[in-house]
């Protein structure tokens, strides 16, 4: 496997391929790499002749600088990791490779993307997703690009992106990796002790709740219902809300099958868990 530190490195090598007409699939993580992602490189390594996977945690996708010095860093781990899979290249740079001076900013206008949810929550976070993702995506122009839906209003901000600015790279949106107890895998979940990854559990117990009483009763009381759960077991929700899934626009009645989507932020022994359920 490659390892390149900088994007010259890397466009000689992505350039080789090229010119072999090999095909590019890419995985942008953050590290800290976890069965999740690994599903995510071996859907690329189905799907392209090359994968190639960057590691890079993005200060300005942080709103809170306690999270981003608290973000878990396994680089020898995840190395070893990817390596054992079949993956083709990783790219590892540091803040001057991906944000050198002079880069002009993207000034993508979000629309409701950035007014709901994670948007209010955490600002600045989708600006500096958009960011990383158009300068990795100018760089590699690849050919598909692979992303969990456990962080679904991200896969739609990155539609939005590749839409305007990347018509021809191909975005593969993959279903969420959960633990045996359903709990969603998460680099954050490093953080919880073994009491709390039991206990965050309940986080898709409640989801599921909500998606298995549709239209039995009213969507409104399906989400108090969860929330009280949740309240229960000393889950701190920071929103639970509802919403088209293809607009992400939020309701309070349930929308036709296969168009709905819950979601939820919460605290758990400090750490930030987000996760949703479509139905
Ligand atoms: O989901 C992530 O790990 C990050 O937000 C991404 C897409 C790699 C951008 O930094």
């Amino acid at each position: 496997m490659f390892i390149f530190k900088t994007h010259t490195e890397l466009l000689e090598w992505l350039q080789l391929e090229k010119d072999h007409q090999h095909t590019i699939g890419f995985v942008p993580t953050m590290g800290a790499l976890h069965s999740g992602h690994i599903s995510l490189l071996k859907k690329a390594l189905e799907q392209t002749d090359k994968t190639l996977v960057s590691i890079f945690v993005n200060p300005k996708q942080f709103n809170n600088p306690i999270d981003f010095e608290k973000y878990p860093i396994t680089i020898t781990e995840d190395i070893a990791f990817l390596e054992s899979a079949g993956c083709h290249a990783v790219y590892i740079p540091n803040v001057q490779d991906i944000y050198p001076e002079g880069l002009p900013n993207i000034d993508l206008n979000l629309g409701i993307l950035n007014e709901v949810l994670e948007g209010p929550k955490r600002p600045g976070h989708f600006d500096g997703v958009v960011q990383v993702v158009h300068r990795f995506f100018s760089i590699i122009q690849p050919n598909k690009v692979y992303l969990g839906l456990k962080d679904f209003q991200q896969c739609k901000v990155i539609e939005a992106l590749t839409k305007t600015y990347f018509p021809n790279i191909h975005l593969e949106f993959c279903a969420t990796e959960r633990e045996l107890t359903g709990l969603a895998k998460s680099s954050r979940n490093m953080r919880l002790s073994e009491t709390g990854k039991a206990t965050a559990s309940y986080i898709y117990q409640a989801l599921q709740h909500i998606a298995h009483n549709y239209k039995k009763e009213d969507l409104n009381s399906a989400k108090r219902a969860a929330l009280h759960f949740l309240n229960q077991h000393h889950i701190e929700v920071e929103y639970l809300e509802s919403a088209n899934s293809d607009t992400l626009a939020l309701t309070s009645n349930w929308e036709e099958p296969n168009h709905n989507i819950v979601l939820l932020a919460a605290y758990l022994e400090n750490v930030r868990l987000i996760d949703n359920i479509q139905f």
